[in-house]
């Protein structure tokens, strides 16, 4: 059973609240949450505060995508507001190496994220070191996106090389998730989905979870 990861980008914001106890009450393993910064992706979303308040409702996994250049910056204070996993870009990484040190000395599971456009074979030196890889299938900034179908064959690629080197490292995919590209997904190997206005863009949104959780 895959891990389903709704993306709170797409709820109601006016209605934060009901949307997080919906989450809470299905069968949703964790919350994703999408931190965008102006820069690295032409978009904004929300920071800290937010995220906080989030927090104080959200009873599950704090899954956290950080779309912001120089991550390295705020690690700690993710950590410090209730993020369980960090997430960081490839492509906003100079020091990739240290930033995953640094966000598992702040108590964090740390993951890769790779653009569409990055391909798998950059993470061959750095797989031993990431509890998770994050492969966007649409171009981070926006949500309710045209899934990039390529995106299938690079979940093959990274399920191989992670068997290659022995390792557990999880599979997330984000982006344009739905049952027909979650199914091709999950038979791929990928072991976490995430999914923003296919869940809140149904007017039910916990049955859409509970259908997605049985790929
Ligand atoms: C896009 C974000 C996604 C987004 C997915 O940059 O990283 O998490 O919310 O939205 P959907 O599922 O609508 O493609
Ligand atoms: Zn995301």
């Amino acid at each position: 059973m895959p891990i389903i990861a709704p993306s709170l980008l797409a709820s109601d914001f006016t209605n934060l609240q009901r949307d997080i106890e919906m989450v809470n009450a299905s069968e949703a393993d964790w919350f994703h949450i999408d931190v965008m910064d102006g820069v690295f992706v032409p978009n904004i979303s929300f920071g800290m505060p937010v995220i906080q308040a989030i927090k104080k409702h959200a009873k599950k996994t704090m899954d956290v995508h950080l779309m912001i250049v120089q991550p390295e910056r705020y690690i700690e204070t993710f950590a410090k507001i209730g993020a369980d996993i960090i997430t960081v870009h490839h492509e906003a990484c100079t020091h990739l190496h240290r930033t995953l040190a640094q966000i598992k000395e702040a108590g964090c599971k740390a993951g890769v994220v790779l653009n569409p456009a990055t391909p798998v074979s950059v993470l061959e030196d750095i797989l031993v070191d990431c509890d998770m890889v994050l492969l966007m299938s649409v171009n981070p900034g926006y949500g309710g996106q045209k899934f990039i179908y390529k995106t299938i064959d690079k979940v093959k690629k990274l399920k191989a090389m992670i068997q290659e080197q022995g390792l557990d490292t999880m599979i997330e995919i984000d982006g344009g998730v739905n049952l027909e590209t979650g199914k091709l997904l999950v038979d791929e190997g990928a072991d976490a989905l995430v999914a923003g206005s296919f869940v809140f863009g149904n007017e039910d949104p916990s049955a859409t979870i509970a259908k997605l959780k049985e790929l």
